[in-house]
């Protein structure tokens, strides 16, 4: 019994011993092993899109242990540095290019160059989590897990995994900025993963624009994608609504576009000054007519409008708007002068005419007073006819009216007729007046006329008057 006791005894002293001299082995190798990694704290990925991982590290003396070894392998582990352990994961082993949890990994930095740099493929939300690098060299050589929870040039990466993309950031030297000044926008996207890199397109682009796109390193070495947008800011660019789209690659049909909109102010001097009429710029007299000033500028809060006639110094009104009662002294040619703190603009010169009456109302004056100059012209005849000729020449005198109408219109207006009427018209009323004044619209004098009264009305009457004389008279 003692014997075996013995042995057992120191059976156990041999393997204290090992264990101890394994630590003071590990100890000593650990001591010598200077290492560290370089990668960004977090990259935020996209679910259906890949993540890159930028990733370099140094091993002291790592020349020599790399020439020594016959391979080097890169490992990474999901949530735990200890691999050993169940809730762990070796998520890729690129000794035998094993993949877990994962649909593909590519190391593609070159281990032998120090570089880490390692793609994920078609992330999930699942994920999300804390990775660590870890270096093999085999066969003897150096094995370790970069682990920052002893030292801290030992970085871990943390994939955040995001379902939407995350909107640009649109940057701009100034948002409120003066006509003609140069602009420059800066639109930037994350690009997790610039072997997919996400694209830019703007809209409402302004006429003078110069666009640059580019992938960018960040301090961390991730990228960002940016379109850089120089332009000479106009004032066809005032409150629009610029935007810089971004779209992602992705491997679902969850949007992959977002956008940011910026709207520009830019500050300018009146343009596109202009005078509308309403009703029209050619009207009858005693129309209210009113014209408006329009103009664009910024600040147009600030805008003010002078109004000018030609051959007056003196501005005739202000404001936006002004109105006026047309008569023969008012028409003339209008313009306005639109004023803001950056300057001032003129609109053209618009003209105000008076109307004497639209072009239908002269063809019924025309023809109706036609019609009435036969009758009265057929009545004087047959008058003339009854007391001094024969049926015969009655008969003549009907053909000579229908054939030469328009001369005897002429001649029976102007010379006798018109006469006799004349004389009448001194004594009498306006009815009178009016039927002379007829005679006189005949051969195009239509000026009077309209200025005394409503042409329509007066019209009318004239008809009337003129058959009941003739009817009187004959
Ligand atoms: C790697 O580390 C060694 C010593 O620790 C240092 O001399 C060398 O410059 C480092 N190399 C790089 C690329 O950082
Ligand atoms: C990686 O793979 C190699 C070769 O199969 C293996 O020897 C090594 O133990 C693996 N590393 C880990 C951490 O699983
Ligand atoms: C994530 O989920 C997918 C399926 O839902 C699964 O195949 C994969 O193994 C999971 N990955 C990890 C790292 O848990
Ligand atoms: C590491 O490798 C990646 C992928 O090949 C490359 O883009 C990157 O420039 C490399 N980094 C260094 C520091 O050489
Ligand atoms: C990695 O780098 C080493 C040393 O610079 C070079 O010999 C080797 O060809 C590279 N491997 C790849 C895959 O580029
Ligand atoms: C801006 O440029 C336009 C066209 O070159 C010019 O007509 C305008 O006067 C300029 N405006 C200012 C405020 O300089
Ligand atoms: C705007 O961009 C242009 C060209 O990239 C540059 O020359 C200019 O200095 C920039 N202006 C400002 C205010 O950043
Ligand atoms: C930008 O994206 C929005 C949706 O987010 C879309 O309606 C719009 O048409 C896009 N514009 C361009 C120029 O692609
Ligand atoms: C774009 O603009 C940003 C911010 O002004 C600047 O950091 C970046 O260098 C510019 N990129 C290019 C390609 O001009
Ligand atoms: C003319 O019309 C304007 C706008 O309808 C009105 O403000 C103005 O009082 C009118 N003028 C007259 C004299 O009726
Ligand atoms: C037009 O002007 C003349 C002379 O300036 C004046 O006598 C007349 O009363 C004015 N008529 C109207 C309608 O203003
Ligand atoms: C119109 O605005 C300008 C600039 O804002 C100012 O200098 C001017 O006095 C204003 N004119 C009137 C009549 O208010």
């Amino acid at each position: 019994m003692s014997s075996s006791s013995q042995t057992l005894m120191a059976g156990i002293q041999i393997t204290s011993f090992i264990f101890i001299s394994s630590v003071l082995i590990h100890t000593c190798s650990a001591d010598v092993d200077i290492y560290s990694a370089v990668m960004p704290e977090t990259v935020t990925a996209l679910t259906g899109s890949c993540v890159q991982i930028p990733c370099t590290f140094n091993v002291s003396n790592f020349e020599d242990k790399r020439n020594e070894a016959k391979s080097i392998n890169g490992i990474w582990l999901k949530k735990t540095s200890k691999f050993a352990y169940d809730d762990s994961l070796i998520a890729f082993n690129s000794s035998k290019n094993i993949i877990r949890g994962f649909s593909d990994i590519q190391m593609t930095g070159n281990l032998s160059e120090r570089n880490c740099t390692t793609v994920f493929y078609n992330i999930m939300m699942n994920h999300s989590d804390l990775y660590y690098f870890r270096l093999e060299m085999e066969p003897n050589g150096f094995r370790a897990t970069f682990n920052p929870d002893t030292d801290n040039s030992r970085k871990t990466v943390r994939i955040t995994v995001k379902d939407s993309p995350q909107p640009p950031e649109l940057k701009s030297t100034d948002l409120e900025v003066m006509e003609n000044t140069t602009v420059n926008l800066s639109c930037s996207a994350e690009a997790p993963c610039p072997k997919q890199p996400p694209t830019i397109s703007w809209s409402n682009i302004p006429e003078s624009a110069h666009i640059t796109t580019q992938l960018q390193e960040k301090p961390d070495k991730t990228q960002s994608l940016f379109s850089n947008m120089t332009f000479k800011a106009s004032y066809m660019d005032h409150r629009k609504n610029i935007s810089c789209n971004v779209t992602y690659p992705r491997k679902t049909s969850k949007d992959s576009t977002v956008e940011t909109t910026v709207m520009l102010q830019v500050r300018f001097s009146p343009k596109e000054t202009h005078i509308t009429v309403n009703p029209s710029a050619s009207v009858s007299v005693n129309t209210n007519v009113t014209l408006t000033c329009k103009s664009k500028g910024s600040p147009s809060r600030e805008m003010n409008f002078t109004w000018y006639k030609r051959g007056q110094e003196m501005p005739i009104a202000q404001g936006k708007k002004t109105s006026l009662i047309v008569n023969h002294n008012n028409t003339g040619s209008y313009l306005c002068i639109a004023q803001n703190k950056h300057g001032k603009q003129s609109s053209a010169e618009i003209q105000l005419t008076v109307e004497e009456s639209g072009f239908s109302q002269r063809v019924i004056y025309g023809c109706t007073g036609g019609l009435l100059a036969f009758f009265l012209l057929s009545a004087v005849f047959f008058y003339c006819m009854r007391t001094k000729t024969s049926s015969q020449a009655h008969v003549i005198g009907r053909d000579q009216a229908t054939d030469k109408n328009s001369d005897m219109v002429a001649v029976y207006a102007n010379s006798s007729i018109a006469t006799s009427k004349k004389s009448e018209k001194k004594e009498t009323d306006d009815l009178h007046y009016g039927e002379i004044d007829f005679s006189k619209l005949q051969t195009g004098d239509m000026t009077r006329e309209h200025s005394n009264n409503g042409p329509q009305t007066e019209y009318a009457e004239i008809q009337v008057t003129g058959r009941n004389n003739k009817n009187q008279k004959c």
